[in-house]
């Protein structure tokens, strides 16, 4: 069994290595094109949500949440 790993990139997304399905807010499953990892937003300001896009490049986002 391969283990899901979640991991928050400093000043970017969240990316999520493993087998999993993402379901859009009614359920039904994005086609994730057998891809490994993906990359889900997390300043807001992609044009291709839920999918980080690079913007948060070039929008000011800071977040470096470490584990205490
Ligand atoms: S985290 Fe990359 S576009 Fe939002």
């Amino acid at each position: 069994m391969s283990d899901v790993k979640v991991n928050l990139r400093p000043n970017g997304p969240i990316l999520i290595s493993g087998p999993i399905t993402l379901n859009d807010t009614q359920g039904n499953a994005y086609d994730l094109g057998g891809k490994e990892t993906i990359a889900l937003c997390r300043c807001g300001e992609t044009k291709n949500k839920p999918f980080c896009d690079g913007s948060h490049n070039g929008c000011g986002f800071e977040s470096q949440e470490v584990v205490e």
